[in-house]
């Protein structure tokens, strides 16, 4: 891996929204401007101070979207999640996405969360590969779905 020097790690502002509909843009091939406005907003500050992003130089070239819980789907403890996250294809094999997770652990454990989950589709090799680099492991809850 390639490391970056000069990366910074920095809680996700309001102000970044253009930046990631960017990136987003970039990875996925569409804009989703509307959605990921509509996405920032509904984040609460706690979950917003959970997020970050990562800059070179000023320019911020990944985020990770995180977000805690309690009591949902019957887990009975507080609990982590990575809701989404995202790396500038000429930045990433370089460590960016790394150091975003362990900033977030770092910050979960801070306020006790002791497990972390994510869902990631199937056929997301990339995201299943930096998951299980970075320790994630099967979970013991299923995915259901009913197609309506
Ligand atoms: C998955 C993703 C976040 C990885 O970001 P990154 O900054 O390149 O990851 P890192 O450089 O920190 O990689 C850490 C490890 O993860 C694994 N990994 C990361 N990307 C990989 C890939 N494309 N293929 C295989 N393994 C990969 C490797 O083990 C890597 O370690 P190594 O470089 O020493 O081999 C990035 O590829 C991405 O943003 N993909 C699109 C995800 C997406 O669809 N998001 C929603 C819309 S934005």
């Amino acid at each position: 891996m390639n490391s970056l020097e000069n990366l910074k790690i920095r809680g996700l502002k309001a102000e970044d929204l253009d930046a990631i509909v960017k990136i987003d843009e970039k990875v996925l091939g569409e804009n989703r401007k509307d959605y990921w406005e509509r996405k920032l907003k509904s984040m609460n500050n706690k979950s917003s101070q959970i997020s970050l992003v990562a800059e070179v130089e000023g320019e911020v070239v990944g985020f990770i979207l995180g977000d805690v819980s309690g009591w949902e789907f019957g887990v009975p403890e507080t609990v982590g999640w990575v809701d989404t996250i995202g790396v500038e294809p000429g930045f990433q094999k370089k460590g960016v996405a790394t150091a975003l997770a362990h900033e977030l652990i770092k910050n979960l454990k801070a306020i006790g969360v002791k497990t972390i989950y994510t869902l990631v589709s199937w056929n997301d090799w990339d995201l299943l590969q930096f998951f299980h680099a970075m320790g994630f492991t099967r979970g013991d809850m299923i995915n259901l779905e009913l197609r309506i």
